[in-house]
């Protein structure tokens, strides 16, 4: 695996991998990896020859008063992973060489943003996709691997894609999840092993929430989220029932939905959601 912290560096290895003809496929991240991260690896390793993943600690999409210097970090044993899980390049960047001057232009989320995080994290997602943007010219890949877990980001950066034409393929990837249902994500380690214990409810609550809604709506079935969440220690920051990816209030005529919640705990906010799909299955005859 090569590892290369500049852009000069790795747009000329990439200059020579697409002279070769080979496909490129990207998995950015902010590093502190788990299996979910490798899962998007392994899809990368099957679809595309090269796989490079970015670490990168966006500071841009960290509000003030969020977790972006203690955001958990741990180079030397992500180097471990990802050259174990099969990336062909790492780009560890800093901060320094992405954003080496006051940027004279920015880039804003204007869609899918007024809701679930977007409403309580202002300004996230223009972090995000300033960033994608400039990870996206430098590497220009084929195909680039998302996780659904965070299945707004996906539908932002569709829209990022398909609004500035970048030339690359945004694929989601299932929920990796543990044992007990809970998300894998890099912020569990801040869980208190009480909370830890709680956590998992979060993914309980928002399954049996989605079968709620198919019989008794919208409002039964956040109520019936909040009654579970009312055991745990920390806070429900939203629960929202939308329309999956446009993000809207759902009219009785939308099938494909999305159920999302955050929950505060002390030192963590976590986030996961289920997209469902309220169509009667119709019968499949071979006559
Ligand atoms: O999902 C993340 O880890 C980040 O939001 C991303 C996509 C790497 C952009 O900084």
């Amino acid at each position: 695996m090569n590892i290369v912290s500049t852009t000069r560096e790795i747009k000329k290895m990439i200059k020579d991998y697409k002279k070769q003809g080979k496909t490129i496929g990207f998995v950015p991240t902010m590093g502190f990896l788990h299996e979910g991260h490798l899962t998007l690896v392994s899809k990368s390793g099957s679809d595309c020859d090269i796989t490079i993943m970015s670490i990168f600690v966006n500071p841009l999409q960290f509000g003030p008063g969020e977790d972006y210097d203690r955001y958990p970090r741990d180079i030397e044993r992500d180097i471990e992973l990802a050259e174990k899980a099969g990336v062909d390049v790492l780009f560890t960047p800093d901060v320094n060489e992405l954003y080496p001057a006051e940027p004279s232009v920015s880039v804003k989320a204007v869609e899918r943003t007024d809701v679930l995080c977007g409403a309580s994290r202002p300004g996230h997602f223009d972090g995000v996709v300033t960033v994608l943007s400039i990870l996206f010219n430098i590497i220009d890949p084929d195909k680039s691997y998302f996780g659904q877990k965070d299945a707004q980001q996906v539908a932002v950066v569709k829209g990022l894609a398909g609004s500035l034409h970048f030339p690359t393929e945004i694929i989601s990837v299932e929920t990796i999840r543990e044992q007990d249902g809970l998300a894998k994500s890099s912020r569990n380690v801040y869980l208190s092993d009480q909370e830890r214990t709680e956590a998992p409810v979060i993914y309980q609550a928002l399954k049996t929430a989605s079968e709620i809604y198919m019989t008794d709506g919208s409002n039964a079935a956040i109520e019936h989220f909040k009654h579970e969440l009312s055991t745990v220690s920390g806070d429900i920051d939203y629960i929202e029932i939308l329309t999956y990816p446009e993000l809207q209030v759902p009219s009785e005529s939308d099938t494909r939905l999305i159920i999302a919640a955050a929950v505060r705990f002390e030192r963590a906010r976590l986030i996961d959601n289920i997209i469902f799909t309220t169509e009667e299955e119709t019968a499949c005859s071979d006559q």
